[in-house]
């Protein structure tokens, strides 16, 4: 992706004075909504980062302000959030707007869009807070004071999410210091870590933000956060892998052909697995015949293979698939932290008989012939 910032920092006046999410829900929030952001930073970060027509993500949504931010410049909005009374109010915030936003309730450790499906990351990190006691409930990064602990959590959350980022897709993370009684908390600095560890990390840009009054205690005045600004590290095709996992699928019962990116690299390598250079290769696409078994028996191998399945933004469990379901929808999205595999069960123009006719075996599996540039 291409960033477009002229400067390493840019500045916010004030907000405009209907950004905020209503009252109502702040005021019967532990926080009060001292964790929600400004609207007019988010549209800033959107714009910069993304196209109208593509999809945002925040792991960590909040009331939404990302969210609507996303909306409001012509972006598909989509959110996880932990905290059931704040999901709703996000809701209820996008009441307006034609409900138009996604919203997965629960830990964006353990739930999020489908793998490579977002085009941009933007989000607020929840911030440690080491000397209050927990209030939110289990999985929330707010409840771990110490902070090893709150780090580790993060990790989990940056690996799922790093994987819905389509290749060469971006995510901005805003963070700041933790100002303490006692001190502050360096909390920028780990974070970049975190997300040098999981992601290309490609350097900050500072937010800075109208002077307020001065915290007490040692601490310099605040008023400015980072924004980390990331991009996925490209996904890697490994032959090893992918090869045993196509032969299961086989074994199974589940006719198919390899087409798309892994199909060119092996045409240009003469079908030759050994020398083929998959890693170029973002997923694996294999097309199958468009009976609903076929599809049902695939997701039944991956689904024990450890694989997570959807159906474009639905997560779906093998017994779950219906031709109800299927209809229309083309793909089934298969996604394991070291691969993606779609499995096509309609491809227009392009029917699994007249694939399956010409394909060539590539080490007992069906290659389509694509002798097309890579
Ligand atoms: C900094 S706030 C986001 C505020 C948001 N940008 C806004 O302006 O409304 C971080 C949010 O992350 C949520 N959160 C914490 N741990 C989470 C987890 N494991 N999964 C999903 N959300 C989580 C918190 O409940 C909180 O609402």
């Amino acid at each position: 992706m291409k960033w477009h910032f002229p400067s390493s920092w840019c500045a916010f006046t004030a907000d405009e004075a209907d950004a905020q999410p209503d009252p109502r829900w702040t005021e019967a929030d532990p926080l009060r909504g001292a964790d929600v952001g400004w609207l007019s930073v988010s549209r800033e970060f959107v714009r910069r980062g993304a196209r109208p027509g593509q999809r945002i993500y925040d792991p960590f949504a909040g009331f939404g302000t990302v969210l609507l931010a996303a909306h409001l410049e012509g972006c598909e909005a989509i959110g996880t959030e932990i905290i059931p009374a704040r999901a709703a109010a996000l809701r209820e915030r996008f009441r307006e707007h034609g409900d138009a936003v996604t919203i997965l309730e629960g830990s964006a450790a353990h739930v999020s869009p489908a793998p490579q499906s977002i085009d941009l990351v933007v989000t607020s990190v929840p911030y440690v807070r080491p000397t209050r006691p927990p209030s939110f409930g289990a999985g929330n990064l707010y409840d771990l004071p110490d902070l090893d602990a709150y780090l580790a959590a993060l990790h989990e959350v940056l690996v799922r999410t790093h994987a819905t980022l389509r290749n060469g897709a971006g995510a901005v993370f805003f963070v700041e210091d933790v100002v303490t009684e006692t001190g502050v908390v360096p909390l920028t600095a780990h974070v970049m870590q975190r997300v040098a560890d999981v992601f290309d990390y490609r350097g900050q840009i500072a937010v800075l933000y109208p002077p307020r009054a001065s915290t007490s205690g040692p601490a310099l005045p605040r008023n400015h956060e980072l924004a980390l600004v990331a991009e996925r590290r490209p996904a890697r095709v490994d032959a090893r892998t992918t090869w045993p996992l196509l032969h299961a699928l086989v074994r199974a019962g589940v006719p198919l052909v390899v087409f798309g990116s892994v199909a060119r690299r092996l045409a240009a390598a003469d079908h030759r697995l050994a020398t083929a250079d998959l890693a170029q290769a973002a997923d694996v696409d294999v097309l199958v015949p468009p009976e609903p078994e076929h599809v049902v028996r695939a997701a039944r191998v991956l689904a024990e293979a450890g694989f997570e399945l959807h159906l474009w933004q639905r997560r779906v469990t093998p017994e779950e698939i219906t031709p109800a379901l299927l209809h229309g929808r083309h793909y089934l999205r298969a996604g394991r932290a070291d691969l993606v595999i779609d499995v096509c069960y309609a491809l227009d123009g392009r029917p699994y008989t007249h694939l399956a006719a010409s394909a060539i075996d590539v080490d007992g599996i069906a290659v389509a012939s694509l002798h097309v540039g890579v």
